[in-house]
């Protein structure tokens, strides 16, 4: 049986000057969520977008079928949390660093009626995940330092992987219940297939994938996530 492979590009990486054209054209070229980067230039040193952007592009995402996926990189979280589930975010996920009460915020997300996820730094251990894997719907495992696009994927994520993927394996087995492992950066079509051999089954692209610049020909990104769903098919 052929494994479900979902393709989230991220949108930190797209030409912000016409976004709901891109994301139309990109989740219309075969790519399954939005993934949308939110930082405050304090838990990381970069500052992006916010909740009134996610309440800007629910109706194009909603409209092409594209699941907004927030990757909240901002400290504290629970402030912020339902400002997106009301802009139309479906997962909201967040680094265990940046909230006093993990667990309330998962609770928290899921009672907005998202999907909740934990994100791991490369050196983030895996251990926060020991008592709360009922309370998680996402891992995401950062395969770089978060704050920037285009940095070169991290190896040692792909141990740590295995680790997550042997981590859902036993918790899906015993409960029947589904995790996605997300992996997000430096992802392109040379290692994805060794990341997805390593576990993961969602994967975040922004450089790989967007090409900045005014191109109107809607199919452009066809050629691009054609590429890395082949190399995913060669798993
Ligand atoms: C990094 C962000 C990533 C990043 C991915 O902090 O969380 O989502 O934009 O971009 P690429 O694929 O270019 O590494
Ligand atoms: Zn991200």
């Amino acid at each position: 049986m052929s494994k479900t492979y979902r393709i989230a590009p991220s949108i930190l990486s797209a030409n912000f000057a016409k976004l709901g054209q891109e994301i139309d054209d990109v989740i219309s070229s075969g790519t399954d969520f939005v993934h949308f980067d939110v930082m405050d230039n304090h838990f990381v040193p970069n500052l992006t977008i916010g909740p009134l952007v996610c309440e800007s592009i629910r109706e194009i995402a909603a409209k092409v079928g594209g699941i907004i996926d927030v990757h909240l990189m901002v400290e504290p979280v629970d402030r912020i949390i339902p400002d997106f589930a009301k802009a139309g975010a479906n997962i909201i996920t967040f680094h265990p660093e940046a909230s006093k009460h993990i667990d309330r915020s998962l609770s928290m997300v899921r009672d907005l009626g998202c999907k909740a996820g934990l994100v791991f730094n490369p050196a983030t251990p895996l251990h926060y995940l020991d008592y709360v894997m009922d309370k998680v719907d996402m891992i995401l495992l950062m395969s770089v330092n978060p704050g920037f696009g285009g940095q070169k994927f991290i190896p040692s994520t792909l141990g740590k992987l295995k680790e997550a993927r042997a981590r859902i394996d036993a918790y899906t087995a015993a409960t029947g219940r589904e995790i996605y492992l997300e992996v997000d950066g430096g992802v392109n079509a040379q290692n994805i297939a060794d990341i997805a051999r390593a576990g993961a089954d969602t994967f975040v692209a922004g450089n790989a994938i967007f090409t900045k610049g005014l191109d109107t020909d809607k199919n452009r990104y066809n050629t691009v996530v054609g590429e890395l769903r082949a190399s995913l098919a060669t798993v």
